[in-house]
């Protein structure tokens, strides 16, 4: 029996925005493990510089040790943005596939593997909500100059609705440098859709007195005055698998390996980035981890396959997961199952292209322009 957790499974999520891209044919669905790695292997050998893999850092093994290039989410649009393969195969979730299509050529082609890898909380802030909301924040203050930063954590039009309002994309590599770049152009920020890394990148900056927090889902229960004045004035999302880590695992890692240091990804709660002893991205993360001396103790506080790489790669490294078999695996970032690689590059050498991320023109146009902010604002 395969490993394959969706290929039966009729999608029910609402965040897809693509509705051209298939399912797994059957014949793939039952492939061994030594089979689809020898396939990969042989189209990926057929194809050559046609193509080129993007693997995120929560990719499974199995991803990964196909992946030309392996990375934070910063770092992937770097790679999109310097690709020139006709072909870039994105092992990660629809935004980022989105966000190297805006990047890279019109002759080149995207493709995410597998139709089911939408991340929730790039759901959580949907284009047409923030519209409602934007007007809701001019009427609280309509003398103030809010800048928005959306993370790169969203959907495309929610990047062009950023650009067209004098904002732009941060990632949690470089929240910090785009925060300030909008302080210093205006009087507020909006972020999101992620409350904690909000918090956390306003903490940085010594501004924890000035945040509030906007509930679109609940918009009536405002308190308008707090809205008028904030700095900082966050949208009510988050990122399941890393809302789930608690102070209290930190100390309970403490006390079962007294010398462990932890290191944590900036979407985990505030109290949790404050019991950590590093914050980072899931670059930062691996990056602390490969400079630890031999015989350190490291508790990963972010997505399970990375903790999972970490000791595998780094094997006089003591690495563990930070709460333990309760840590996550991102149910977005699994869906790029091994098979659905198997089959996308094997049709790819039939030239048949499934799976093209293609972001329409006018809001690929838009939102270009806050990821080339960002790119600017960052090196
Ligand atoms: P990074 O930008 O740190 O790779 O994080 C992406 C992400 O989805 C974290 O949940
Ligand atoms: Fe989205 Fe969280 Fe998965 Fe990152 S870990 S892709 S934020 S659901």
């Amino acid at each position: 029996m395969s490993d394959l957790e969706t290929a039966e499974t009729e999608s029910e999520l609402s965040l897809f925005k693509y509705d051209h891209l298939a399912q797994l044919p059957e014949e793939y669905q039952s492939l061994s493990q030594e089979e689809r790695h020898n396939r990969i292997q042989s189209a990926l050998d057929g194809l050559g510089d046609d193509v080129v893999v993007l693997g995120h850092n929560y990719q499974r093994q199995e991803i990964v040790e196909h992946a030309d290039f392996v990375g934070d989410s910063y770092e992937l649009s770097k790679k999109a943005a310097s690709a020139d393969a006709p072909y870039v195969v994105f092992c990660g979730v629809t935004f980022m596939a989105e966000s190297a299509d805006i990047i890279t050529d019109d002759s080149q082609n995207v493709l995410l593997p597998s139709i089911e890898a939408s991340c929730p909380m790039a759901g959580m802030a949907e284009a047409i909500q923030v519209d409602a909301a934007w007007e809701q924040l001019a009427a609280a203050a309509p003398e103030r100059n809010i800048i928005p930063i959306t993370y790169m954590n969203s959907y495309a039009d929610l990047k062009a609705f950023t650009a067209e309002n004098g904002g732009a994309v941060c990632t949690s590599s470089n929240a910090k440098n785009v925060f300030e770049w909008a302080l210093s152009k205006g009087d507020a920020v909006l972020f999101m859709p992620d409350k904690h890394l909000g918090r956390n990148t306003a903490y940085q900056l010594g501004l924890e007195e000035e945040i509030t927090v906007f509930d679109p889902w609940n918009p009536e229960a405002t308190d308008m005055s707090e809205l008028a004045s904030a700095k900082i004035i966050l949208w009510d999302g988050y990122c399941q698998v890393h809302d789930r880590f608690q102070a209290k695992h930190i100390a309970e890692v403490r006390e079962k390996h007294p010398n462990a240091q932890v290191v944590v990804h900036p979407e985990c709660r505030r109290e949790v980035v404050e019991a950590a002893d590093v914050v980072g991205s899931t670059s930062t993360i691996r990056n602390t981890v490969s400079t630890a001396d031999p015989g350190e103790t490291w508790a990963i506080g972010t997505e399970v396959h990375l903790a999972k790489h970490l000791d595998r790669w780094h094997s006089d490294v003591n690495v563990v997961p930070l709460c333990g078999d309760a840590c996550m695996d991102c149910n977005a970032m699994r869906q790029i199952d091994p098979n659905y690689l198997t089959w996308i590059l094997e049709e790819l050498q039939q030239d048949t292209v499934h799976n093209v991320i293609d972001v329409p023109k006018d809001t690929s146009n838009e939102a270009e322009l806050a990821l080339d902010r960002m790119l600017e604002l960052t090196g």
